[in-house]
């Protein structure tokens, strides 16, 4: 596994999300493929599970949104899974794309030479069998030399992480910035904390940075705003667009 240190040193500043889903279904094959094409190096995904633990990968709990299925992922066999499209909810040409499995997907990363951030997205509830699966999966097929960064708004998530993968960086994944920041970085042993543009100021940027932890911050698809947050020390923007972050900002 490839440690915190050596990752962020080689992190581009400018991240896919969900693959690239400004452009392409969010989560999908063709997403990640999108990613590389514009010129990302980096992507994150969401991962969770199906009925029979199976790990795919899928934002929401609920297949409504982004295939023309519907109902809970989690009661879903990893087949009846497999059976869902889940490209023409965005655009008819994406017809037949299919939700990714987590080794489809890594596999994916790999040929492509991504750098990945897996999203752990467990159905609440169901936080840690989801990362149990998730990181027992990675443990038996990552590619050591690939660059993995692990997140979850789940702290039990980053608890069962820790325990499978003892070396993987893992990121503290928040909306809002708590106060105890520190404590809790400190306490789940991440190296990055995640947090939503709105709630980030540049005291925090030189705060959390000064500490010694890493910054990502998401969903920013405006290339002027990625700029100042770089420019006030962000590690990296998450973005929706990384095709019009890349002629600002570079890599
Ligand atoms: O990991 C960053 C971002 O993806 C977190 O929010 O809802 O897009 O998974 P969400
Ligand atoms: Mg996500």
């Amino acid at each position: 596994m490839i440690s915190a240190e050596k990752l962020f040193g080689q992190m581009p500043k400018i991240v896919g999300h969900r693959g690239a889903c400004g452009h392409t279904p969010e989560n999908t094959l063709a997403s990640l493929r999108k990613a590389a094409a514009l010129g990302t190096s980096f992507i994150e995904i969401d991962v969770t599970l199906t009925r029979d633990n199976a790990a795919v990968i899928q934002h929401d709990s609920d297949v409504r949104r982004c295939t023309n299925g519907s109902g809970p992922i989690l009661l879903k066999s990893l087949e009846e899974v497999r059976a869902l499209d889940a490209g023409s909810w965005f655009a008819p040409e994406f017809t037949g794309e299919r939700i990714p499995t987590l080794k489809e997907a890594t596999d994916t990363v790999q040929k492509l030479g991504l750098g990945l951030n897996l999203e752990i997205k467990p159905t609440t509830g169901w936080q840690v069998p989801t990362a149990v699966h998730v990181t027992a999966e990675l443990k038996q097929h990552w590619p050591e030399e690939i660059p993995l960064l692990i997140s979850s708004f789940q702290v039990e998530c980053l608890i069962e992480a820790r325990k499978t993968l003892p070396d993987v960086p893992l990121g503290y994944l928040t909306s809002a910035i708590p106060p105890d920041w520190e404590r809790r970085m400190a306490e789940y042993d991440c190296a990055s904390l995640h947090c939503e543009r709105h709630y980030v100021t540049k005291d925090h940027i030189a705060a959390i940075r000064g500490a010694g932890y890493h910054l990502l911050v998401y969903t920013v698809n405006d290339p002027e705003e990625a700029k100042k947050l770089l420019d006030w020390g962000v590690d990296a923007v998450i973005t929706d667009f990384p095709d019009r972050m890349l002629p600002l900002i570079g890599s």
